[in-house]
């Protein structure tokens, strides 16, 4: 289905849970509170939507969290969507923990893709940044997707003075493996609006120095349904991706809305503008869901808010949302 402004709006980014078992500083505080599970769609209630997503056009899938695999009957949830007529694609967004334990599982269920927060290669900052000591798990995620077919893409954000220096380390994940590397602009949601980001074009602009700027071009090729754009290393298999929220706003081309773990249908991620469809799911007709979905697309603002920093206050934790 085509929004006010003429984009066509065929993704839908899913938050099947809050929890996470990892507790990035920018994304989730400590101590932080869990919904309560009754206040939660269920997995019917997922799939349900997304049907009728799919009738109104939406072809592309995105499972998130939280961390999705952390919810019972995550893997069979992916079946279930990739079983809705229309849907093309089902592809999850992981913190890579689990991703090596329910590999076969998520290849038999048709996972078509996985992307892989990934913010650094050093064991202790991995401990410093997500609250954890278990990068060797995230690592042996990685091989499981790769082993199994499954193709992969890191996502890494990076702070100032805390993972930075490690975007060529990062980077080298994409020279002999076909993994794309992405380099997230931290966005002012939640708890990232008080940590310092580096920018994408600095972060360019370091891979240029490093590797050599004739060595570096725009990589014209889809990788995905999302924002990033992509350039290509001379030698390398993979590609490097950039989201740049903040310096190269791309709603323009935006296509998509996001489904919150409590039925919230979000328009736009930066705005706490939100349409819930729980209790039609709960208590009305299919017809109902469609048309608050429908409600939801046409809504789409024209674009995001990130520079009048103000607006954004009321936004929540960013693994409320789903990323
Ligand atoms: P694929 O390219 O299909 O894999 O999708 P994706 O890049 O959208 O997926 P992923 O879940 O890996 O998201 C990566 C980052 O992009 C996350 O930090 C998201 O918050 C961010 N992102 C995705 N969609 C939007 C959007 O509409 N607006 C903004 N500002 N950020 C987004
Ligand atoms: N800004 C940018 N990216 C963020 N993520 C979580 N919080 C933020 C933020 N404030 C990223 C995670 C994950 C993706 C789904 O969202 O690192 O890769
Ligand atoms: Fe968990 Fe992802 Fe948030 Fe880290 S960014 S705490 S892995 S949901």
């Amino acid at each position: 289905m085509k929004d006010q402004y003429g984009r066509n709006i065929d993704y839908i980014r899913v938050s099947i849970t809050d929890r996470c078992n990892l507790r990035c500083r920018y994304c989730m505080p400590d101590g932080i509170e869990w919904l309560p599970m009754d206040e939660i769609l269920t997995l019917e209630e997922i799939t349900e939507a997304c049907r009728q997503a799919a009738t109104l056009g939406i072809r592309k899938i995105k499972v998130t969290g939280g961390e999705p695999l952390v919810r019972k009957g995550c893997t069979e949830l992916i079946g279930m969507l990739n079983a809705i007529p229309g849907i093309e694609q089902v592809t999850l967004t992981t913190n890579g923990i689990l991703l090596s334990d329910f590999a076969d599982e998520l290849r038999r269920q048709g996972l078509h893709a996985v992307n892989i927060s990934l913010d650094t290669l050093d064991p202790l900052k991995f401990a410093r940044i997500t609250g954890f000591d278990q990068l060797p798990k995230v690592l042996e995620g990685i091989r499981a997707m790769e082993s199994r077919g499954i193709p992969v893409k890191i996502n890494a954000v990076l702070q100032r003075g805390v993972n930075d220096m490690e975007c060529i380390a990062l980077a080298e994940l994409a020279k002999v493996s076909p993994i794309d590397v992405r380099f997230i602009e931290l966005m002012p949601i939640g708890h990232g609006k008080g940590m310092e980001p580096v920018s994408n074009p600095e972060v360019l602009e370091r891979l240029r120095a490093h590797y050599g700027t004739e060595h570096i071009s725009p990589d014209p090729r889809t990788h995905g349904n999302g924002p990033a754009r992509y350039y290509q290393i001379d030698g390398f298999t993979g590609s490097l991706g950039f989201i740049s929220a903040i310096h190269g706003k791309f709603c323009q081309s935006c296509n998509r809305i996001r489904l919150t773990a409590t039925g919230e249908v979000k328009p736009c991620l930066c705005y706490s503008d939100s349409i819930s469809i729980k209790n039609a799911l709960r208590t009305g007709s299919p017809g109902d869901v469609k048309k608050l979905l429908q409600q939801a697309i046409q809504q789409k603002p024209a674009a995001h808010c990130f520079e009048r920093i103000q607006t954004v206050t009321e936004m929540k934790e960013m693994s409320k949302i789903g990323g």
